[in-house]
């Protein structure tokens, strides 16, 4: 019995050693490891051997089973990575099962937020003027917010900035800290930090205690803008936004200028760009006046420098807010701004 199983190996091996074809090696298996192979008869007729025989002969061809059984495993994977290489190689398949011309699934890409497209627009107009970026913190002092920009605590423009206060008093048990209510904030950083000549613009998120509805949200983007130096005047703040509107909304949109009120500007302009669809007749994307405000200005408050430290008789400055959220609103149609922040890929991802 052990013979036989000896020689059945044998032959086996030698035959699977040469076999090239997936039908011949399906063949093999068959012979070898089926049902009606010739393993499987001798297994199955040991319970008539005596059982010291019976003992051997099952070690030896359970054995025999699984040397077979991993042998044709292991040929099996070496057959397809020889048939996948040959695919590679030729560019045929046998079968031609296989068609490598055809085009590989395109991987998901994602891209940036619309806002955050927007920003990355602005600031690299302003970049290219000679501005540099400046980030700074969500999280502010009343003082940067409000006081150093010329709002005290009895101001009644604060209550224009319904605010986000954090819950935390200081030592003096005022309640010192919260949410920035614009990016001008950061003007009131920078004013503190650089010496001028100073070039700034400063993206970010702003927030403020209202009822939201399509066109307010509690959390929302601005750009402030600062430059200081000596000679600064309002014909360049004027020149500033209308390269920037030249370039960013193309050369033949005007732009407008008119009286406005910040405490941290004197004088403080309102800007604004004719609509693209009226051209300044008035129509329903621009609420009949033919004119879309993008930005607040001015020049900085001598207050304002003053209070960092800057000397408003040797240098002055303008400033600019930027409100970016209603850019892509206006240029996609999108007339509810929720929208940006429900973070619904099925929105998002039309852009
Ligand atoms: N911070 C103002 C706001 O949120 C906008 C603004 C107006 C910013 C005039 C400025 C400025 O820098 O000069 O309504």
């Amino acid at each position: 019995m052990i013979q036989r199983l000896e020689e059945l190996k044998q032959n086996a091996l030698r035959e699977l050693d040469a076999i090239k074809d997936p039908q011949l090696l399906e063949q093999w298996r068959v012979r070898y490891l089926g049902r009606k192979s010739d393993l499987t008869n001798i297994l199955r007729g040991l319970a008539e051997l005596p059982i010291e025989e019976r003992k051997a002969a099952g070690a030896a061809g359970n054995q025999v089973k699984s040397l077979l059984e991993s042998v044709f495993a292991e040929k099996t994977e070496s057959m397809k990575s020889v048939q996948q290489e040959q695919v590679l190689r030729t560019g045929e398949a046998d079968s031609a099962k296989a068609d490598i011309t055809l085009p590989g699934r395109a991987l998901p890409q994602g891209h940036l937020h619309p806002v955050s497209a927007t920003i990355d627009e602005i600031c690299d107009i302003f970049a290219s003027l000679g501005f540099n970026i400046v980030e700074s913190n969500d999280v502010e002092l009343d003082y940067y917010n409000f006081g150093a920009l010329n709002i005290p605590p009895e101001h009644p423009s604060r209550d224009d900035m319904s605010t986000f206060w954090i819950d935390y008093e200081n030592e003096r048990g005022e309640r010192s800290m919260l949410l920035r209510t614009h990016t001008t904030s950061v003007s009131a950083r920078v004013l503190q930090t650089q010496k001028p000549p100073i070039r700034v613009v400063e993206p970010g998120r702003v927030y403020r205690y209202e009822a939201v509805n399509a066109t307010h949200l509690n959390m929302f983007h601005q750009i402030d803008g600062l430059a200081v130096d000596k000679g600064i005047t309002m014909a360049d703040l004027k020149g500033v936004f209308f390269e920037f509107s030249r370039r960013f909304y193309g050369p033949e949109r005007r732009v407008r200028f008119r009286p406005d009120f910040f405490p941290f500007v004197e004088p403080g302009v309102e800007v604004a760009i004719e609509c693209a669809i009226c051209h300044g007749g008035g129509c329903r994307l621009c609420g009949s006046s033919g004119w879309i405000e993008i930005a607040g200005a001015g020049m900085t408050h001598p207050k304002v420098l003053e209070r960092a430290g800057i000397d408003p008789n040797e240098y002055t400055s303008f400033a600019f807010g930027v409100g970016v959220d209603r850019i892509p609103m206006l240029r996609y149609g999108i007339d509810d701004m929720r929208l940006f922040f429900g973070n619904d890929l099925r929105f998002l991802k039309q852009f």
